[in-house]
């Protein structure tokens, strides 16, 4: 397999994964990709490694360019295995590579994973010389496991971000300029709102590092490297990092016989109709990670379950588990739904809510049976004047 060159002695020698559609829960439709990049300095630098399946893959790559026995340092920027997994290939190769990592942090993932090693601590401000070319280490702990760090080469202006500015996107292109803006942005939102919103302040604190920085590409370890529209996926995490929330709505729901269903859409046409642009999910049909790049950047949140066994159906139960983690906060929220006796869903959806960080906007809506005519003007009215 070939390698990509970025630059000149500068190659991504990564695994593309196209058939995964599952990410510890985060549907990834479009695949993913694992970066690796291998620099031809006088030290051979291998900068991250790639999930240990694709090890093979990465291997043939390296050697497009060069035996892989012939490296001598290794920069483990993260432990997680979709990047530290094929690190035991190398050492079978290379046993005398030196493998820099954060410490302490990532001396001591990679211990617990791989095993006692000569594992070499970095931190924010250490640098190597590889020969030609210096490569500076930038601590960014939880972004998203204590142990991040990326890699800056200033001679290339060159940022390894690993999974900061990174989408899960297979693909045969690997610029930005190759591939189609909408998507690729898109998907960037994507992995931030599932990966790194619950990290907000610690990615605005990594943001002002980066933008100290004199870059003309950054190279991470998922998806597209940015080196035409690096403006605007700052920009994009600037703005994303800051949680500050848009106008816009986003209603969320499950339904046994449609009723809930009916108070859902009614909801979504009265903040529609208020001016506000609204999302409608179904769980049924949506998952979850596909409606949380809408509630990154929402400002209000309206969840509804009808009521089954007392509590809410479990796909919202999963939904609103899963969103309390991410930790949106900073957002207007309120409850709905039907229920044939007992009710006890809809407050256990507004305790879910509050939970998340949320501020109540409105009192619960709850509806008996099947909701009239006159029940979802009414609906509709409510959240028309909540919304003046
Ligand atoms: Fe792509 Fe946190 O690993």
């Amino acid at each position: 397999m070939k390698a990509t060159k970025l630059k000149e002695n500068i190659y991504w020698v990564g695994a593309i994964d196209w058939n995964v559609r599952n990410f510890h829960g985060y549907r990834t439709g479009r695949g993913t990709t694992y970066g690796a990049y291998l620099i031809m300095d006088e030290k051979v630098t291998l900068i991250d490694t790639v999930k240990a399946p694709f090890a093979e893959e990465m291997l043939s790559r390296i050697s497009d360019i060069i035996a892989p026995e012939k490296i001598d340092i290794v920069i483990s920027n993260h432990v997680e295995l979709d990047h530290s997994g094929s690190l035991p290939a190398i050492r079978k190769l290379c046993p005398n590579a030196s493998i820099y990592t954060s410490g302490p942090a990532g001396v001591k993932g990679l211990t617990a994973h791989f095993g006692t090693d000569s594992y070499i601590p970095v931190k924010s401000g250490d640098s190597i010389s590889i020969g030609r070319r210096t490569l500076n280490f930038v601590s960014t702990p939880m972004l998203h496991w204590p142990d991040n760090m990326v890699t800056y080469c200033p001679e290339e202006k060159i940022l390894f971000s690993n999974d900061a500015f990174g989408q899960h996107f297979a693909s045969t292109e690997r610029f930005d300029d190759e591939a189609y803006l909408p998507v690729i942005l898109e998907e960037a939102k994507k992995y931030y709102g599932n990966i790194i919103m619950c990290y907000g302040r610690q990615a605005q604190t990594a943001w002002n590092t980066v933008n100290s920085l004199d870059i003309d590409m950054i190279a991470p370890s998922h998806g597209i490297i940015w080196r035409k529209n690096i403006r605007d996926i700052m920009e994009a995490y600037a703005l994303w990092s800051g949680n500050e929330p848009s106008t816009g709505a986003v209603v969320v729901y499950d339904s046994m016989w449609n009723s809930t269903d009916a108070m859902a859409k009614t909801i979504s046409e009265a903040f529609c109709d208020s001016g506000i642009p609204t999302r409608l999910y179904d769980l049924k049909s949506n998952h979850y990670s596909d409606i949380v790049p809408d509630i990154l950047t929402c400002k209000y949140i309206a969840v509804g379950s009808p009521t089954l066994n007392s509590q809410m159906l479990p796909s919202v139960a999963s939904f609103l588990c899963y969103l309390k983690g991410l930790s949106p906060k900073n957002r207007e929220a309120f409850a709905f739904g039907s229920y044939g006796w007992g009710g006890q869903s809809i407050e256990l959806v507004e305790k879910e809510l509050e939970a998340c960080g949320f501020r109540i906007c409105m009192d619960k809506i709850r509806i008996q049976y099947i909701p009239s005519a006159e029940q979802l003007r009414e609906i509709y009215t409510t959240i028309r004047n909540m919304l003046k």
